[in-house]
């Protein structure tokens, strides 16, 4: 997975023989299609202009049509000439990830490709108390990891019809930090038993990173050409970050409280950079894990995910639980086929 496997704090390694990447130089994405979840706000945002300046089309998904509107406005004020569209898509809800992949699935005759998805959005302060989606889904599993989860199986075709002999399509997991602090082996998945704030948020990124991998090694086992890869952007936060109208709109009392946490702390434009890279360096292959080089802030690096979400009955368990709560299963065998 990784190249070198020392230097273990919270899982960063030492990288020497992956540097010389320059998020402000970006290899050029004319001709790539990405989608990015939860693209109107924060590290989805801001991933999304760092792959529109590169030349990418930029498929900006999120769940408010207003919000969507103002970072489209945004995005093309702050990149000419970018090419980019939204896409209303609420990650809680199955009907919305259905509906928004039939549309993505029917706009690639127009574009003709899909070439990488970032399942970026996510709740970050969760709710205080236990709550439930429509379809009755614990509301932060089924925001962060169930409806990507979902939202893989629905793409899995396009991204493998994507594939070329020079580009292998890849998906996107936002892992986390969090995930280091203590066993969160994610057996009560939907935490019917006990529900803590914090436990919801750690639980939930466990179970997406424990997915990213296990997605990676289905796709490998089904010898379908579309990797996943994890990536984490450490500690990113708004008040560190550029006003951005419509998107990231700071008070001077968040800037104020933000720029003392400065020394552990990094703005979500400098967290989306392990994300894009994540996206698109061509030295990169499925199943690294990748975040900043000082663990909380920093260029992208590879690293060491944390060892509940890389344990293989873990994922296995995680994956087979999403399949019974979603009632869908990733169609690896047509995908096999396609990319043939
Ligand atoms: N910031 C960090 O330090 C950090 C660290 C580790 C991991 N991460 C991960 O990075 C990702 C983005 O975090 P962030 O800091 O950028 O958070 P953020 O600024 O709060 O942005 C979250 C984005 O997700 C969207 N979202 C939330 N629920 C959604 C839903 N049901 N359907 C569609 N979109 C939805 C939000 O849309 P609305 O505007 O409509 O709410 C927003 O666009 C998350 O997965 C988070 O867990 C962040």
């Amino acid at each position: 997975m990784c190249p070198s496997r020392t230097g273990h704090t919270l899982g960063v390694v030492s990288t020497s023989a992956r540097d010389g990447w320059d998020p402000q130089n970006l290899p050029p994405q004319d001709g790539r299609t990405y989608l990015v979840t939860g693209a109107n706000a924060g590290l989805g945002y801001f991933a999304s202009e760092q792959l529109a300046r590169a030349g990418a089309h930029v498929i900006l998904s999120g769940r408010h049509p207003n919000r969507l509107a103002a970072a489209h406005d945004a995005l093309e004020a702050r990149v000419p000439g970018a090419s980019v569209e939204t896409l209303l898509l609420d990650v809680s809800n199955p009907g919305s990830v259905r509906a928004a992949a039939a549309s993505v699935r029917g706009g690639l005759f127009q574009r003709g490709r899909l070439d990488g998805v970032v399942f970026n959005a996510g709740i970050v302060h969760t709710p205080r108390h236990r709550e439930t989606t429509r379809d009755g889904a614990e509301l932060v599993f089924a925001t962060n990891a169930l409806g990507h989860f979902v939202l893989g199986a629905e793409l899995l075709i396009p991204l493998a019809k994507s594939a070329t002999p020079r580009w292998t399509p890849r998906m996107v997991w936002l892992g986390s930090m969090s995930t280091w602090l203590g066993k969160h082996s994610p057996i009560d998945i939907q935490l019917e038993k006990h529900y803590a704030k914090w436990k919801a948020y750690a639980q939930s990124k466990v179970v997406v990173q424990a997915l990213g991998l296990e997605a990676d090694a289905r796709l490998r086992d089904a010898g379908i050409k579309v990797e996943s890869v994890v990536a984490h952007p450490g500690y990113s936060i708004g008040g560190r970050t550029p006003r951005v109208q419509g998107v990231n709109e700071p008070s001077a009392w968040k800037r104020l409280r933000d720029g003392v946490q400065a020394p552990i702390a990094q703005g979500k434009q400098q967290g989306a950079a392990s994300i894009v890279r994540a996206l698109v360096d061509p030295g990169i292959r499925g199943g690294e894990y990748w975040g900043p080089r000082f663990a909380t802030r920093g260029e992208p690096v590879p690293q060491r995910p944390s060892p509940t979400s890389a344990d293989p009955e873990v994922r296995r368990r995680v994956w087979e639980r999403c399949e019974e709560l979603s009632g869908k299963e990733w169609p690896f065998d047509r995908a096999a086929r396609v990319g043939h």
